[in-house]
C-alpha cells in the first residue's frame, strides 16, 4: 500500500523536482499541497505549484498558506531560484485552480479523515507546519511523521550558519522540532553531498520528454560556475521512498530564534554532550548516484 504524504512546499526550483519525484513514485499518495511563503511570494508559489501540476498533468488539491512567517519579514530566495520563482522558465498552461481550503483548515481535514497515518514532507519555511500544530494539536496523533529539509550540522547557505528554510522562520521550526512528532531532518550535510555538474543535466535534458527539458532548463539556472552546489529538496522525498539512501543518526536538536549572530542554527548535538531528549533523526550521508538516477527515472516516467 502506497504510504499517504503532504507536501508543504515554496517552487522553488528543487520544490518542483521534489514534487515530481513524489509524483512519480509508485510508494508515494499525495493527498494534499500546501505553500509556504519562502523562495518567493505565495502568490507567486501557489501559481507555480498549479502550474507545475498542469504541465505533468496530475490534478492535486494545492491548499494556499502562510504569506509571512510567524513574527518576522519574509525573505525571498530570488537568487537562487529567480524572479519566476523556477529560474527563467515561466509555465504557461494553467488547467487547475487553488482550493477554496486554506493550507491549514485543509491539512486538518486531510490528517484527521485519514485511516493511515499521514506523513508530511516539509521543503519550504515552516510556517504552516507551526500554525497547524498551534490551532488543532489534535492533529500530532495521526502524524506518522516529518520528513524535513532543513538546517544543518555545521554551516548555513544563508548566513554562515543558517539554511534558508530554518533562516526564514526559526520561530515556526522551534515550534515543530520542539512538538513531539518524530522528525527525519535532510540538512545542507547531505544535500551539499549531491552537486549536480553538466553532464548530470544533460542527461536530463535528453531524456527525451517535455519534463526532462523543463527540469533541465531550471537546474540551469541552478548552475553556477561549474556545478550546482547540492540538490536540497528531494532528499526528504528519497529517503520515504527508499530509506537505505542515507545514514541517518538520533540527535538533539535546538533551533536557534534569537541569536544575535546565528538566528536560525540547528544546534545538532552528535555527540550527546547536553544529554537532552534525541527530537530529532538527521541524515548524515548519502548516496549521490542512487539519489540522481531516482530523479532521472523519475523525470524519465513523466510526460
Ligand atoms: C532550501 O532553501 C530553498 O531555497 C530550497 O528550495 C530548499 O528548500 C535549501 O536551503
Ligand atoms: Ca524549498
Amino acid at each position: 500500500m502506497s504510504r499517504p504524504i503532504i507536501i508543504d512546499c515554496d517552487p522553488g526550483i528543487d520544490d518542483a523536482l521534489a514534487i515530481m519525484l513524489a509524483i512519480a513514485s509508485n510508494e508515494l499518495d499525495i493527498k494534499l499541497i500546501t505553500t509556504c511563503a519562502g523562495n518567493q511570494r505565495i502568490e507567486k508559489i501557489t501559481l507555480n505549484t498549479l502550474k507545475l501540476l498542469s504541465f505533468v498533468d496530475k490534478e492535486i488539491e494545492v491548499a494556499k498558506g502562510a504569506d509571512k512567517p510567524l513574527f518576522k519579514d519574509l525573505i525571498l530566495s530570488e537568487a537562487a531560484h529567480g524572479k519566476s520563482g523556477f529560474g527563467e522558465v515561466e509555465l504557461e498552461e494553467l488547467k487547475f485552480s487553488v482550493s477554496d481550503r486554506s493550507a491549514i483548515e485543509a491539512m486538518k481535514d486531510t490528517i484527521l479523515n485519514s485511516e493511515q497515518k499521514i506523513t508530511i514532507v516539509a521543503i519550504g519555511p515552516l510556517t504552516n507546519i507551526a500554525l497547524l500544530i498551534k490551532s488543532y494539536p489534535e492533529v500530532i496523533k495521526n502524524i506518522n511523521q516529518l520528513s524535513i529539509m532543513g538546517g544543518a550540522c555545521t554551516g548555513g547557505n544563508c548566513t554562515p550558519v543558517a539554511e534558508f528554510n530554518i533562516y526564514v522562520d526559526p520561530d515556526a521550526a522551534k515550534i515543530v522540532f520542539d512538538s513531539g512528532i518524530p522528525i527525519t531532518m535532510f540538512g545542507l550535510d547531505v544535500t551539499h553531498q549531491i552537486p549536480m555538474y553538466k553532464e548530470d543535466i544533460d542527461r536530463i535534458r535528453y531524456i527525451g520528454n517535455k519534463t526532462g527539458q523543463f527540469a533541465a532548463k531550471m537546474l540551469d539556472f541552478y548552475f553556477k560556475e561549474d556545478k550546482i552546489e547540492g540538490m536540497h529538496d528531494p532528499c526528504p522525498v528519497a529517503y520515504l521512498i527508499d530509506p537505505s539512501l542515507f545514514t541517518i543518526i538520533p540527535c538533539n536538536v535546538e533551533i536557534e530564534t534569537k541569536g544575535e549572530f546565528t538566528r536560525g542554527q540547528t544546534v545538532v548535538d552528535k555527540l550527546n554532550q547536553t544529554g537532552k531528549p534525541q527530537n530529532v533523526k538527521v541524515a548524515l550521508e548519502v548516496e549521490r548516484e542512487k539519489i540522481l538516477d531516482m530523479l532521472y527515472n523519475a523525470i524519465k516516467k513523466l510526460k
